[in-house]
């Protein structure tokens, strides 16, 4: 890797920082983190790699999800627990009907810092900095908590290394096992429209694995439950830079997460995002808006991945609805005409934000849907692959967007919306996503299949 080096970012232009009044205390923050112990291991990096590789082939599906910003104060178990259990019902719900192994990465353990459209917050004439995550700020409105605390650096460390101890300890004991019917079972989702189905899901499920069971006499349940990795925007470049160390091999990773991203805000050609995740050998999460040309995603990928790595490349298109058709097929072709084939995944959530009358963010379900939906299509028409799917999830009853099968509306939004930042979907609306995308998944392959039928007839 040449001229890189875990701070050769700092010669680039950085968007989205904070600025800090006590450098002498950032420094001496960053210089403790760069001594604590990793989060993560080169090893399951890899392991995601070579699965992320498979995805794209197709062979495997990516379900990626959880909060937009997560909060300090959501790391304690009920949070945690909630969010892994609708993750795994989804990932239920998605192996079966798709018929393949789903790989399971949580926005979680260090989501903690997030990109804004504007520097600053203004209310009743008062002007402060905008909240940045509780990795950098407070969310209250005043001097002091909108104030950027370099402390908050150690604790977002903490936190994450918390959350990520508990995900661990909940995989490795009864709680993703599936013989453990209890955790699978309909407790949260008992009153949601799609109970029944969801019910039946799980008896066809359990009738398969005693099935194979008996048949190998082996425990199949160990291939249902599998390990969950960790994914977060790789936004403030001193923190990751601490936490950026060198293997035996003298390969660099990123020992915060195994699936950092560069956001769509700090993606531009020649950017310090782009520099920092040019040198660690973790895959690296893109997102791709409705105004990234072919032109700059084939600078990104020579720039990211100039050996072609299987895995190493997830490309995350958050296009919008209404602008998917347009300006999504270009930037597959580009590829396509490359012998490029990173794995394509979908965020239906970000192009889709909009704002009520009354001021509120949220997200219609239908347009999420409609977005996942034309994806698919595409990407079948084109003959590439969706290897996966990524979501602003929570596994709490929020309403923070609209529609879905209980039909939430506007009015609904005051009742129990939460989220600081982007709004997520509701516990009942992730089940009923996950059901969905089976549904539209599996018409389009009997369109295929029809269409292959005829033309071969
Ligand atoms: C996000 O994923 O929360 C986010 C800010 O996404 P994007 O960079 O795509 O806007
Ligand atoms: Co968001």
């Amino acid at each position: 890797m040449s001229n890189w080096s875990p701070d050769s970012w700092l010669n680039f232009q950085i968007a989205q920082q904070a600025s800090y009044q006590n450098q002498e205390q950032l420094k001496e923050v960053l210089q403790e983190l760069a001594m604590l112990p990793p989060l993560v291991s080169p090893q399951e990096i890899d392991d995601l790699k070579a699965k992320l590789a498979s995805a794209a082939k197709g062979e495997t599906f990516v379900l990626q999800g959880g909060d937009c910003a997560e909060l300090f104060s959501d790391c304690n178990a009920q949070a945690i627990s909630s969010k892994l259990k609708i993750l795994l019902q989804m990932s239920l719900v998605l192996i079966h009907g798709l018929n393949k192994p789903v790989i399971k990465v949580g926005r979680m353990a260090g989501q903690y810092a997030k990109p804004r459209s504007a520097e600053v917050e203004q209310i009743n004439g008062i002007s402060l900095p905008c909240y940045r995550g509780d990795l950098i700020n407070s969310p209250q409105f005043t001097a002091q908590d909108r104030e950027p605390d370099p402390r908050r650096l150690l604790k977002g460390y903490s936190f994450a290394s918390l959350t990520l101890n508990y995900i661990r300890t909940l995989v490795e004991n009864k709680f993703a096992d599936f013989s453990d019917m209890a955790n699978w079972d309909l407790d949260f989702v008992s009153h949601s429209a799609q109970a029944e189905e969801y019910h039946q899901i799980l008896q066809q499920i359990r009738h398969s694995i005693e099935l194979l069971d008996n048949l190998t006499n082996h425990h199949a349940n160990a291939s249902v439950k599998d390990k969950i990795y960790t994914c977060h925007e790789a936004l403030h470049l001193q923190y990751e830079q601490a936490l950026t160390r060198k293997d035996e091999s003298g390969r660099w990773y990123n020992l915060s997460t195994h699936l950092p991203w560069i956001g769509m805000r700090t993606a531009q050609e020649n950017s310090a995002h782009i520099e920092y995740m040019r040198g660690i050998s973790n895959p690296i999460g893109i997102k791709l808006s409705a105004s990234t040309s072919a032109e700059q995603l084939l600078k990104l990928c020579n720039s990211l991945d100039p050996d072609n790595e299987p895995g190493r490349l997830v490309l995350i298109t958050r296009m919008g609805e209404d602008r998917v058709r347009q300006t999504l097929p270009p930037l597959i072709r580009a590829l396509l005409n490359e012998g490029r084939s990173p794995l394509w995944c979908c965020d239906p959530m970000h192009g889709n934000t909009s704002v009520t009358k009354s001021g509120i963010k949220t997200r219609r379900f239908d347009a999420i849907i409609g977005e996942v939906t034309e994806t698919l299509a595409i990407h079948q028409k084109l003959g590439s692959h969706l290897g996966g799917v990524h979501f602003e999830l929570t596994g709490e009853h929020v309403t923070e967007c609209v529609g879905g099968a209980r039909g939430l509306t506007e009015i609904d939004l005051q009742r129990a919306y939460k989220s600081l930042v982007d709004p997520r979907l509701n516990a009942d609306q992730s089940l009923e996503m996950a059901m969905q995308i089976v549904k539209i998944h599996n018409r389009l392959r009997s369109r295929e299949v029809l269409k292959n039928n005829q033309e071969s007839a």
